[in-house]
Formats: C-alpha cells, structure tokens, sequence
C-alpha cells in the first residue's frame, strides 16, 4: 500500500510516498524558515501564503521525481491539528480536493502521532531495520510540545505527562532570541554549546526535576536566562558560549531524568524520542548513554535528523498504522487538537 502523506501544520510544506508504513519512496520539504528568522519567530500570516505557494510543486515532486502517478497512491494522508489554522488549512483544503477529483480516501493524522512514527521509517529497500516494539515510553518533544505518553498499541495512548508552561522548543527558541541569536533557537544554542570546554561556569535551575510526577516547567529557565542577560552590559560570545551550554545541559537533564522515571514505571519494551528537539545532538548522547546504562533490555528509538522534524513521511506512516479513513467531506483542520 502506498500512502501519500501531507504535512503542513506550521512552516514546513511537505509531501512524502511511503510504502507499507515503513519504505520512504520520496520526501519533500520546502520551508519558509528563511522569511521568518528576520522576525525573530514564525509570521502565521507569511507561513500561509508560502504554503500555498508551495504545497503544488512539492506535491508534484513526491510523486513524479520518482516516477510515480496518482494511480499509484492508495491513500492520502494528511494532518489535520494540532498547528496554525492557515498553515494546515492548504493541507487539508488540497488533500480534500485530491480527493474529491482523484477519488482516494483520507486518513487524517494528529501531527503529535505523526511524529512518533519518525520511528518506523527506512530508506532502502535491503535496509534491515528493527522496528520499535510496543508497549513504548514515548517522549514527544518539539517546538510547541513536551509530552511524555505510554503508547501501549497503535492509536492507544495513555498520557503520562506534559508542560505546565513552556515546551522545550520554546525554551530553547526564547532563549535563543534573548542572547541575540536566530530563529529556530534549538540548532544555534546547540552551535554555540559545541564551542564550550565542556565544563560548567553558570548554574541553571532544572526546574521540578525531582518532583515524582511527568510534568515538566521550561518557562522558570527561560526567566533565569533573562536574569543573567540582564545582569550584563554586553554580551560577549563567551557568555553566549557558557549559557548556550548551561542552557542545553538543564534542558536536556530534565527531559532525560523524566523519560528515566517513566521507564522506571512502566517497564516498557522500547523507549521512543522523536519531535523537532529530539535532532539536539546532546540530548540523544545523553538518552542512549543513560537508557543504555541502565536498562539493556529495553531498545531505545530516535530518529534520524531529517525526520526528527516536520515531514511527510512520519504522517504517511502514521496513517498506514492507524487506518481510520474519512469521506473528505468529513475533513477539517484543528489548530488546537490534543494528543
Ligand atoms: O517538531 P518541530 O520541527 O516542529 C513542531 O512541530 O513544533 O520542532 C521545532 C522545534 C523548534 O523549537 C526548534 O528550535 C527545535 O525543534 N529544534 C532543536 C534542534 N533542531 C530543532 N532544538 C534543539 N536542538 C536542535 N538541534
Ligand atoms: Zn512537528
């Protein structure tokens, strides 16, 4: 079965073939990061106008640069929420239209559950790769998320915990912007921490890191940044570099110490990091050195970089697991759908 997947939810534009849930055919992205980083964040407005622009020749190019045709495509997959009203209403308006015109049915996908299928995905055919056993621990982090879910079987989650306040992402994002530096946040505080000698000159809180439960509080860490940028005139490139390192240390400290306790608890048979925060090189040392450390006999999943974030192929993928199709009729897009 071949499964068209569609994701346009912030923005990314993005369209991806994928074979039985796991073979990626194509996978297409085209971003308007670049319009945005002069602002300092996304422009919702901005994204919607380039997802329209974009969403036509990115389609076409999952399809036809591999010689594909509509014939070919059983089914299209698209997200419907959660993410920004205009961003997601291209998708969603494109997958029905398509739909309507092509007469393929429509699975559509919570874009939270699509990233955790980032897990499921190989490039080659001969590629022999093992897939995630369940019950998994899932951590689910990304630029307006951070949860942490007990996927007991496809499609059935049992929430264990999530942000009171800021999602990592963001802390990462808000930081980022407060010592100066670009939008997305996440790559360049990673950047700069790869310039630190590894040891600790500032101290940051790893806020309710010990308090028993799953939730996590990032906003208290971005007001401490604020403080210590406050306290300065200026702000030399070694005080970027010290924060960039403290900052990406506290952060990942507590996502992997809550991810420990959920493994604890639940003795799953596999461990699931995916979402945009899960491409942060420290956080993946950090996660495979400690699960590993600890608990050999359970496998632990991160994806590789390029489907850490947004795409298609995760979307498709999700759908070819949970094969709940809908008339287009019936398709709409929600910007504030939950896990
Ligand atoms: O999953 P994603 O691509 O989009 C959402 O669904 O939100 O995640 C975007 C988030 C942004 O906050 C970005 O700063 C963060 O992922 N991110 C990173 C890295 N790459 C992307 N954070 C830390 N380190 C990275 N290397
Ligand atoms: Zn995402």
């Amino acid at each position: 079965m071949k499964i068209l997947g569609i994701e346009t939810s912030c923005d990314e534009t993005a369209a991806s073939v994928v074979e039985n849930g796991n073979l990626v055919l194509s996978s297409v992205v085209a971003s308007s990061m670049n319009i945005h980083k002069k602002y300092g964040g996304i422009v919702p407005e901005e994204a919607a106008r380039e997802q329209l622009r974009a969403i036509a020749p990115v389609i076409s190019e999952a399809l036809f640069s591999v010689e594909l045709s509509w014939k070919d495509i059983d089914v299209i997959a698209v997200t419907v929420g959660p993410g920004l009203l205009g961003s997601l209403l291209i998708g969603v308006e494109t997958s029905r239209t398509i739909s309507y015109i092509m007469k393929k049915p429509i699975i559509p996908i919570n874009h939270l559950h699509g990233h955790i299928y980032a897990c499921w995905l190989k490039e080659s055919i001969k590629a022999k790769i093992k897939l995630p056993e369940l019950p998994a621990v899932v951590l689910l982090v990304s630029g307006g998320h951070t949860e942490l879910v007990l996927m007991e079987d496809h499609g059935k989650y049992k929430f264990l915990g999530g942000t009171r306040d800021d999602a990592a992402g963001e802390a990462f994002d808000k930081s980022a912007r407060l010592l100066g530096l670009t939008y997305p946040g996440g790559p360049e505080i990673s950047r700069m921490a790869k310039l630190h000698s590894g040891k600790s000159t500032m101290s940051l809180p790893r806020p309710i890191i010990n308090d028993n439960l799953y939730d996590f509080s990032f906003s208290g860490l971005k007001t401490a940044v604020l403080r210590e940028v406050q306290r300065r005139k200026f702000l030399d490139n070694q005080f970027k570099i010290d924060l960039a390192y403290e900052l990406q240390e506290a952060i990942t400290d507590v996502l992997v110490i809550k991810t420990l306790k959920a493994i604890n608890d639940f003795s799953p048979k596999s461990v699931l990091v995916v979402g945009g925060v899960s491409a942060n090189e420290c956080l993946r040392k950090k996660m495979e050195r400690e699960v590993n450390e600890r608990f050999s006999n359970i496998d632990l999943f991160i994806p590789p970089v390029k489907y850490c974030t947004d795409n298609g192929a995760y979307i498709a993928s999700c759908a070819f697991y949970n094969q709940r199709v809908k008339p287009w009729q019936e398709i709409s897009a929600n910007p504030g759908l939950e896990f």
